[in-house]
């Protein structure tokens, strides 16, 4: 049953340096299915959060290398990301920032109510540390090799009792299956649980890293960044601060993530949730990375997409379109120049486009520009069309966060109408019978619409473009919304080829 409220998140994002095409991917993503969400008659109302990680090692020492107080840096980089996130035509309902006031009065009250619950205890501790990933490693993972920055550190640290909710975890994840997804990465954890769960470090002493959130009981101490972070999907909707929006909102339908910070949303926000209280959030689901060739896009090995270049040079729609056809959701995928230019190519030049200005032109010369109206005789090829043109089964891919097959699904419409308009040739049939051309190119302009609704939450500019042409701004899914007689509107190609030069 689908509720009338959605609450999603996006992961939020390291201040550490400029937003690349991974990051821009998961945002995007969180834009396409709140959008969904709205469309259609089971519409949702929204909420859609996403922000900025703002704290711990990794943005302190960026900010250091920049020779600027952390705060400063911080502020100049939200600027960048909330910039980008405009030009992706990315409307999040709210944007959340952890060096708020508002997020740090969360932290710091949660952080008190389970101290005094006795779910924090202090503890000295002896073991290895990896600076890189800012987090106590064991005696395998220093052996393994794969830890960069490992030292020795002996020091006193506060601890939540996570290993007491193992039991309660594993039971949870068992009896709902939809609770993380894919089904694999579900399977990821359950293995990851079949080990005992230790507890968890929550605390970074001020002498080692001073850009956090104070401990509330121990002014020594700074809170660790996971466990700051994880708590922005409670700040968001108004925990603490507005019962109501908070009761409305929680718990979250989806977080969005990518893969290689399962563990953190999977078994840690749980068990966090657990000790304050909560209910869990509905899904979880982790996304595969955008590989450039074999390895993954970042920013350490110098292999990231700048999403705005790409922007640029193809447009924002053409730019979403790639990034949602081509990643089937939970694997990885390849991003390349090539790969870009042929989706465009085929999908949106020669269909989506081509759909527009065929129709158009024909219906310029044969019905002085006015769309003609339907007939009651529909041959079973336009019965077919209308079947297709079913916002209902859209909706089920969305749901099952299949949205490259939403798509696929929402360009096969297209497809049929283009094959449909080369074998019926309006063109010829307008000689003989204008009545009979008028009824096929009703049938292929009210396919173009029907897919134009559809793709609005991928493509919100060229597809309200679309519309504006057709005169049917505001229409909805529903098969029968164009307007006989409207006049169209004189348009330029909506998505020019792209000529690609192979070197
Ligand atoms: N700050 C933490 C998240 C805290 S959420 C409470 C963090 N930030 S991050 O900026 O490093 O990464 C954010 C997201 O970007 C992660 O979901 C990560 O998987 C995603 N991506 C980073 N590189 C990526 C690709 N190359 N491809 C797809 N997504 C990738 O982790």
């Amino acid at each position: 049953m689908t509720k009338n409220k959605y609450y999603l998140t996006t992961p939020i994002y390291y201040v550490n340096d400029r937003p690349h095409i991974g990051h821009a991917y998961t945002t995007i993503l969180a834009d396409v299915l709140a959008r969904f969400h709205q469309l259609g008659p089971q519409a949702q109302a929204i909420f859609f959060l996403t922000g900025l990680d703002e704290h711990g090692q990794k943005v302190q020492q960026a900010a250091e290398k920049r020779g600027l107080p952390p705060q400063v840096h911080c502020d100049e980089l939200a600027g960048r990301f909330r910039d980008l996130w405009e030009k992706l035509e990315i409307n999040p309902t709210d944007f959340i920032r952890t060096t708020e006031a508002r997020h740090q009065a969360v932290v710091r009250s949660v952080l008190q109510k389970i101290y005094e619950k006795g779910e924090i205890f202090s503890a000295e501790y002896e073991g290895w540390y990896s600076v890189a990933e800012e987090r106590f490693i064991t005696e395998t993972d220093v052996q393994s090799g794969a830890f960069r920055d490992v030292r020795k550190i002996k020091e006193k640290n506060y601890f939540f009792r996570m290993s007491d909710y193992q039991d309660e975890l594993i039971k949870h994840i068992e009896k709902n299956p939809d609770f993380i997804q894919p089904a694999h990465r579900r399977n990821e954890v359950l293995g990851f649980l079949r080990q005992p769960l230790g507890d968890l470090c929550i605390s970074r002493p001020k002498s080692r890293l001073a850009w956090g959130i104070e401990l509330p009981f121990d002014e020594n101490y700074v809170t660790y960044v996971w466990f700051d972070a994880l708590l922005n999907y409670v700040t968001g909707p108004g925990y603490l601060s507005d019962p109501d929006g908070f009761k409305k909102w929680w718990p979250a339908d989806a977080h969005l993530i990518g893969k290689d910070i399962l563990t953190t949303h999977a078994v840690y926000w749980p068990t966090m949730l657990m000790a304050m209280g909560l209910e869990l959030p509905r899904t979880i689901f982790a996304h595969g990375w955008w590989l450039t060739g074999e390895t993954k896009m970042s920013k350490s090995l110098g292999n990231i997409v700048d999403p705005l270049e790409l922007v640029n040079r193809y447009g924002v729609d053409a730019v979403r379109f790639f990034l949602m056809k081509e990643m089937v959701l939970g694997q990885d995928a390849n991003f390349t120049v090539d790969l870009f230019v042929r989706c465009y190519n085929n999908n949106l030049a020669n269909d989506f486009g081509n759909l527009l200005n065929r129709v158009s032109g024909l219906i310029g010369r044969y019905f002085d520009g006015m769309i003609p109206g339907p007939d009651d005789n529909k041959t079973e090829e336009e019965q077919a069309i209308m079947a297709e043109a079913d916002y209902g089964r859209v909706e089920d891919y969305i749901n099952a966060f299949r949205v490259n097959e939403a798509i696929d699904s929402i360009m096969t419409l297209v497809g049929m109408a283009n094959a449909y308009m080369e074998k019926q040739a309006p063109w010829k049939v307008a000689k003989t019978d204008l009545k009979r051309a008028g009824m096929i190119l009703y049938t292929a302009t009210e396919a173009l619409r029907v897919s134009a609704v559809l793709l609005i939450p991928v493509m919100p500019q060229k597809t309200a473009e679309v519309l504006d042409i057709l005169g049917a701004t505001g229409s909805g899914p529903q098969w029968g919304g164009l307007k006989a007689g409207t006049k169209l509107k004189a348009h330029d190609a909506l998505f020019p080829r792209i000529e690609i030069l192979t070197e």
